[in-house]
């Protein structure tokens, strides 16, 4: 019998993270009983019905170029659309369901997806924001609202989390990602697949994740979206595959492709990828989608035909064709013809079904409508928790010789707000989300206008783009039916000479900049350039020129090249894309509400040419000023490994972020020194612990984030300078101290080997701990024979 879904909404804060139990998901996706619906099933389908379930079109809006123009009542009526993307809302998902289990012969259910990237209806920071929190409970609670909204708007499977490593600010994408390290970047993984997921895709509230893109498509060359991948299979495996792999170990039920090549295989055809590591290594029994369209463009990166390419993609194992529209027409007849053997498409079709059965969707196909949605105070309360953790204070100085700027002095007589991020709700959103509402976005001048009343002095100063880029950008196309900003903001002098005049007349003055973020971050959003956009810089300048203090606050959601204002601004926030409750958040941390407490998930540059910037950089023969790179080079230096017009440093490196208080940390200490190479196995279990006391000895309760790095220095395979391995978000009354350990085994030592096998071998560890990559604190651990 066909019942309706009802959804249990309990949305609670979830305080911790639990350990996911991986294997439990996937022995969910394999097990008997499904195993013997989905054989039965298959037994009755005809080769027509099979392709259908492989097939996924968008009915709704289009997330990609050329959409395809079908009629999908019919199509879902004879069994030929597996799954649809972009149909959202109850009433029009049942609709299609209705045709699928009522009309289409084997009344096999259709899993609606959809890009549900920092939140569903509410939407919360962008996922590199929630990165900068290193809080996983965080990150699975907003998987959690996510996947409960989702559900309740008829979406059973999410296009999330995207895992792609990222250290080139230059590519769009970078806001979608958790960020430049695999060992954070794996931690915010499992966690976004359990919040999603929980540990029970049947449950009513559960929903399917599809863990992105697949493989490597942060490291596209020169930063440019879509752009080859060439890298050794060293760095894939120890560093890009990480975070993938540990979304699968989590139990994610499916895998998106990206749509880069990988050293000259497109990923979506590359059978190295989605089957001997994807399933043979890592044991993965979902399915694997297509990116969008992607098994389509095949055809332009040159390897064969329309027929061609789609049985290479089939073959190397991706099941589902998103868009690509060659599935559907270009597979039947090679099938039958022998060309492909029939059993290659049943083993697409059953991990499908597979996924389906585990989600419940044959029992409970529909969802029940339910009302519209606004933002409950309870969500919002979760929203602005998890926005105020990503607030990164990169800079807070003494403001003339005074106390340090930040926070705000409840005695401020007037407060002037300027820049084109102050009352910008769709930019503060966030780019990148389907179904958010910018009516729903307060703002940084709706939340300070509260607070501060007639205190508040608001002058916007320049638009976010000049009339130039507003000009080149409305040029762009994305579906063909979107054609870029829809107001070019005019700047002018005139403009800046208000903002300046507002900046006068107040004590302080807090200047909101960014990007907009719809145009330049996110897909296809690659910059060469990492500068403020229109007359930003102009602004800032024409406003520090004023000599009051000022507080920037960065509204971006990418590394932009700080440099200028670091020097000459003494207190900036970065405030990344914090979505619904951006001016409360924003608010709250600059008026002491709340500490700051994120942490930089990538390195900030100096300057655009240093990009990709990472601090987990491999040594080099000739290091700049006898450092590893890392200390400012000596001027003197000529024949060294460095820019000769910028320090090779980062301008705020990974891991960094202030606090309104100041924290200690003890000398570390190990509780074993040394230990035999044969104790190192790979049981998943410590060998060792490493300790410190962390003090919190300002006079504000604050949050810190201690992470411990470890170096390899002696390798059969030369390794990287720092590497995390290690982090705590611990919070620290003042005064107070704790104490924090970080266990270590072979999962936190091993390295690959020149032969791609990981492994330990006798050498010492450097292992630092502290609130950033610059830690100084220092032990060691010797491995020995
Ligand atoms: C993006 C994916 C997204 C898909 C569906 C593609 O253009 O690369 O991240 O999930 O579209 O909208």
């Amino acid at each position: 019998m066909i019942k309706l879904r009802i959804l249990a909404v309990s949305v609670v804060l979830l305080l911790a993270s639990a350990a996911i139990d991986g294997s439990a998901q996937n022995a969910q996706l394999a097990s008997p009983g499904i195993d013997a619906r989905v054989e039965s099933l298959l037994k009755q389908m005809t080769l027509e019905e099979k392709i259908g379930q492989t097939v996924q079109y968008s009915a709704g809006f289009a997330t990609g170029p050329s959409a395809s123009n079908l009629t999908y009542d019919e199509l879902v009526a004879k069994g030929s659309i597996g799954s649809m993307l972009n149909v959202v809302g109850a009433e029009r998902t049942n609709h299609f369901q209705h045709i699928a289990m009522e009309k289409s012969r084997l009344h096999i259910p259709i899993i609606f997806g959809l890009d549900v990237i920092h939140g569903h209806r509410t939407t919360f920071p962008v996922p590199l924001a929630i990165a900068s929190t290193w809080d996983t409970a965080a990150a699975e609670t907003v998987a959690r609202v996510s996947a409960e909204e989702a559900r309740a708007d008829g979406i059973d499977w999410v296009f999330s989390p995207m895992v792609d490593i990222s250290r080139d600010a230059r590519w769009g994408r970078i806001i979608e990602s958790n960020g430049e390290d695999p060992f954070l970047s794996s931690a915010l993984a499992r966690a976004w697949v359990k919040g999603y997921q929980q540990s029970d895709l049947s449950k009513p509230d559960s929903v399917a994740a599809c863990v992105k893109h697949f493989a490597a498509y942060g490291a596209v060359i020169a930063g440019r979206d879509y752009n080859a991948v060439d890298m050794s299979e060293l760095t894939l495996r120890q560093v890009y595959l990480k975070p993938y792999h540990a979304a699968v170990e989590a139990g994610v039920a499916t895998v998106m492709t990206s749509f880069n090549s990988l050293n000259g295989v497109p990923t979506t055809a590359d059978p190295f990828l989605q089957t001997q590591i994807l399933r043979k290594e890592w044991g993965f029994n979902g399915f694997v989608v297509s990116d969008w369209g992607a098994v389509g463009e095949l055809k332009n990166h040159a390897i064969g035909d329309g027929p061609t390419v789609a049985r290479k993609a089939l073959e190397a194992g991706t099941d589902m064709d998103m868009e690509g529209n060659l599935y559907a027409t270009d597979l039947a007849g090679q099938i039958r013809s022998g060309k492909i053997p029939e059993s290659v498409i049943d083993e697409a079709v059953r991990r499908i079904l597979r996924v389906k059965f585990a989600l419940g969707l044959f029992d409970h196909p529909f969802t029940a409508v339910s009302p519209a949605y606004t933002p409950t105070p309870e969500r919002r309360a979760i929203a602005r928790k998890v926005a105020d953790e990503t607030m990164v204070l990169l800079k807070n100085d003494p403001v003339s010789g005074s106390a340090a700027l930040l926070p705000l002095s409840p005695s401020l007589k007037t407060v002037a707000l300027i820049g084109p991020m102050a009352d910008d709700a769709l930019n503060l959103q966030g780019a990148w989300t389907v179904t958010g509402d910018p009516k729903n976005v307060i703002t940084l001048k709706a939340a300070l206008s509260k607070r501060l009343g007639d205190k508040l002095l608001y002058a916007r100063g320049c638009g976010l783009l000049s009339p130039e880029d507003s000009a080149a950008l409305r040029g762009v196309t994305f579906t063909g039916t979107t054609s870029g900003p829809s107001a070019p903001v005019l700047d002018g002098q005139q403009a800046i000479a208000q903002a300046v005049e507002a900046a006068r007349k107040a004590d302080v003055a807090i200047l909101a900049l960014g990007e907009p973020t719809n145009w330049m971050e996110g897909e296809a959003a690659s910059r060469t350039t990492l500068g403020f956009t229109g007359a930003q810089q102009q602004l800032l300048e024409a406003v520090v020129a004023t000599g009051k203090p000022i507080v920037l606050v960065v509204l971006a959601a990418r590394p932009l090249e700080l440099k200028w204002a670091a020097k000459h601004v003494p207190a900036i926030l970065q405030a990344w894309s914090p979505g619904i409750e951006a001016g409360p958040a924003v608010e709250d941390v600059l008026f002491g509400d709340v500490n700051p407490s994120g942490k930089l998930p990538l390195s900030f540059p100096r300057a655009v040419g240093q990009e990709p910037l990472y601090y987990a950089q491999n040594p080099n023969g000739r290091p700049a000023n006898g450092d590893l790179s890392r200390m400012p080079h000596n001027a003197q230096e000529k024949m060294v490994s460095r820019y000769m017009d910028e320090e090779n440093s980062a301008l705020f490196p990974f891991g960094w972020g202030l606090s309104y208080t100041r924290f200690s940390y003890s000398q570390p200490t190990i509780d074993h020194a040394e230990i035999p190479m044969h104790e190192v196995t790979q049981n998943h279990q410590p060998v060792v612990t490493v300790s410190v006391d962390v003090k919190n000895i300002g006079s504000l309760a604050g949050t810190e984030v201690a992470q411990l790095y470890i170096r390899n220095t002696s390798a059969s395979v030369e390794q990287p300078l720092r590497e995390l391995k290690g982090f705590s978000r611990i919070t620290l009354a003042p005064g107070e101290t704790k104490h924090v350990t970080f266990p270590l085994g072979f999962d936190e030592l091993n390295f690959y080997n020149a032969g791609l096998k990981k492994t330990v071998e006798p050498t010492t560890y450097d292992i630092w701990v502290g609130g950033s990559s610059l830690a100084t604190a220092a032990t060691t651990l010797k491995i020995i024979e």
